[in-house]
């Protein structure tokens, strides 16, 4: 029998959530408006407004699970990888809290915690399976061997792709968080009317430096001969460069899963919620025989739900960090 609170605080989300006996109870999400206006987040604002609202976030997820402090058996929290201010604040709510309810502190790995997501609702994978992690921050394939064992065998080598669906967006003229209106527009658009040039990585690795760079000087050229070149081809520049992303991220799937033998594919993180990745990732599962998990929405992008799935299973090997835990801007998946 157990009963956790979770507490993420890794970038601008503040979030909290009770979860009991493997079951998670809720999910309270405080999303920072803040961030909109200047086009993407900004640390020093992100740590405030952090401090804002942990406190009403943590309350409001302890009262709508019908849970006092007294019923709790352990403290979960988000240690890293994240924005070291915006981290600041979860560690140390965690800590302040777990030592004045006398209860054991439990951190856990942002991005092992995106992973195991999947095990929140049903179905669930069987191991071993492979998991795109795709978000803001970052891009990994990671090989899922256990709850708690994972490798990384891919990653980004600068930025992350969600960092190029908002540059794109930027670019474009659209607001922050740019991902989901490039989504949007997308659906309208033709996915081959631009195309780009791939860059080439080593291994398993991905680059998205590159195409940020190329889609910026594409458009200024345009621009420079037609002012109104982007309104006048919003939906088939979204729908473009959506392909162009999704498209580097599906050749590196295919070659991770041919090289490891496993047809287990799973995405997790912010950009799993492009539809357009969704569904090409249906299209490719049909091809080749791959049976594909995509977690609920909620569960997606940056939420406690996935630290409190991740600290129950930490929980059950009696996983505990002392009290000295301090956060880590970078954090390896194991
Ligand atoms: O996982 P997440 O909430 O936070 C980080 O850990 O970064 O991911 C946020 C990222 C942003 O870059 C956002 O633009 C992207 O996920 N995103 C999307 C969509 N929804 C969110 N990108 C493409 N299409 C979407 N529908
Ligand atoms: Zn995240």
């Amino acid at each position: 029998m157990s009963t956790i609170l979770a507490i993420e605080s890794s970038c601008d989300e503040t979030s909290a959530a009770v979860i009991s006996n493997g079951k998670v109870l809720n999910n309270i999400i405080a999303t920072q408006a803040i961030h909109q206006k200047y086009g993407g987040v900004v640390p020093e604002l992100a740590s405030r407004a952090h401090q804002q609202n942990i406190v009403a976030v943590v309350s409001e997820a302890l009262q709508e699970a019908g849970i006092v402090p007294q019923q709790l058996q352990a403290i979960a929290f988000t240690r890293g990888p994240g924005l070291i201010g915006s981290l600041h604040v979860g560690v140390s709510f965690a800590k302040g809290l777990a030592l004045s309810l006398k209860l054991p502190l439990i951190e856990v790995n942002h991005m092992q915690a995106h992973v195991l997501a999947h095990f929140i609702d049903d179905p669930k994978p069987a191991f071993p399976f492979l998991c795109l992690t795709v978000s803001g921050g970052h891009t990994q394939i990671v090989l899922v061997k256990d709850y708690l064992d994972m490798e990384v065998i891919g990653q980004t080598q600068d930025d992350a792709v969600g960092e190029a669906f908002d540059k794109a967006a930027k670019l474009l003229g659209l607001p922050y968080p740019g991902g989901p209106m490039i989504d949007k527009y997308a659906q309208q658009g033709n996915p081959t009317r631009f195309l780009f040039t791939q860059t080439h990585m080593p291994g398993l690795d991905f680059s998205f430096s590159g195409i940020k760079t190329q889609f910026m000087y594409f458009l200024r050229d345009q621009l420079s001969l037609n002012p109104d070149f982007i309104s006048q081809n919003m939906a088939d520049l979204c729908a473009s460069i959506q392909h162009h992303l999704i498209g580097m991220l599906m050749k590196r799937l295919k070659e991770a899963a041919n090289q490891t033998g496993i047809k287990a594919i799973a995405i997790a993180g912010g950009v799993a919620a492009n539809s357009g990745l969704r569904q090409t990732l249906q299209q490719t599962a049909e091809q080749l025989n791959w049976k594909v998990y995509i977690p609920a929405f909620q569960y997606c992008t940056d939420n406690a739900g996935m630290i409190a799935i991740a600290a129950h299973y930490k929980f059950l090997k009696q996983d505990f960090t002392d009290q000295s835990v301090t956060p880590l801007a970078r954090m390896p998946i194991q």
